[in-house]
């Protein structure tokens, strides 16, 4: 079967398949990272539609959203490569009317860590999957751990309003030295990729400790021997639900997360640990 290009929600329903749906949503530059999520839904559903929309709502004033990376002619030889159904590829004027009022919030989670560096982002971000959702209906969407924080609020909007979608999380997929795959690697230089390394290298030492105190301390020191080059934004250790800080005493599943400025490029990462 070739693969479908789809624009609009009518091109989506000739497209429509009988069994279970997958979506995965993208904003285009398809790395590896991307290909497991569509290579989990492949697994999950017999039809796997992936989206492709750079949305300009989650981007802040301060971002460039002109300047986030457009490869679709790349991403669509990726999708075949990986069998998938149909491409959702909107464009931003049939997406969002320009007196467009309803929008959705993430609420307070949407204000905290990487959301209070972004106001406004994860708003952004609710928003345009609550939409892909209504157009692709699917069953199952797939989303990356490397993102923690979007995972969670796309979790939160589903149980706060009754979505009848299983939300599946896919491991952050990494270079072989660490550095998890991001769109965003390509404006690294050669000595920022270097620098970048301490991200991934702060988190797999902070994992290998016992307490929160102890991963805060061994993780800021990994970051702090980096030098100036990296300009970190915040180092915090969460409940994976919530994003709330873990308290001395906190005992489960957490989540270490950091973000930082190398070279102007920003990149966030993150892993996740059991306290007992
Ligand atoms: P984008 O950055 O294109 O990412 C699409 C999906 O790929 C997200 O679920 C993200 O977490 C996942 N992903 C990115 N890098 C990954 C890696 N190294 N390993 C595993 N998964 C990875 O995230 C977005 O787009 C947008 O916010 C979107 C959800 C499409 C809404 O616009």
């Amino acid at each position: 079967m070739d693969l479908i290009v789809a624009r609009n929600r009518e091109d989506l329903v000739k497209a429509r398949a009988g069994g279970e749906v997958a979506l995965v949503p993208t904003m285009g530059a398809l790395h590896e990272g991307h290909r497991s999520l569509i290579r989990q839904a492949r697994v999950r559903a017999n039809h796997v539609v992936v989206s492709i929309f750079v949305n300009p709502l989650q981007f802040t004033p301060n971002e460039d959203f002109s300047r986030y990376p457009r490869t679709f002619d790349a991403d669509l030889d990726v999708c075949r490569e990986e069998g998938v159904d149909v491409v959702f590829h909107p464009a931003v004027e049939d997406m969002y009317a320009p007196d467009r009022q309803v929008s959705v919030s993430a609420g307070e989670m949407g204000r905290i860590v990487e959301g209070a560096f972004r106001p406004g982002h994860f708003d952004g971000v609710l928003t345009v999957v609550l939409k892909l959702f209504n157009l692709v209906q699917p069953d199952l969407a797939f989303f990356g751990q490397k993102d923690a924080q979007q995972l969670a609020v796309i979790r939160r909007m589903v149980t706060d309003l009754n979505l009848p979608i299983e939300i599946v999380g896919v491991p952050t997929v990494r270079e072989p030295d660490g550095l998890a795959l991001s769109s965003r690697n390509r404006f690294l230089s050669a000595q920022d990729r270097k620098v970048a390394l301490a991200l991934s290298r702060a988190l797999r030492a902070g994992a290998a400790e016992l307490t929160p105190a102890g991963i805060h301390a061994t993780a800021r020191a990994v970051l702090d021997a980096a030098g100036p080059e990296l300009e970190v934004d915040y180092l915090t250790l969460v409940e994976p639900a919530t994003f709330a800080e873990v308290t001395e005493s906190y005992a489960g599943p957490a989540v270490l997360a950091v973000a930082a400025t190398i070279g102007g490029t920003r990149l966030i990462d993150n892993v996740i640990l059991t306290l007992t």
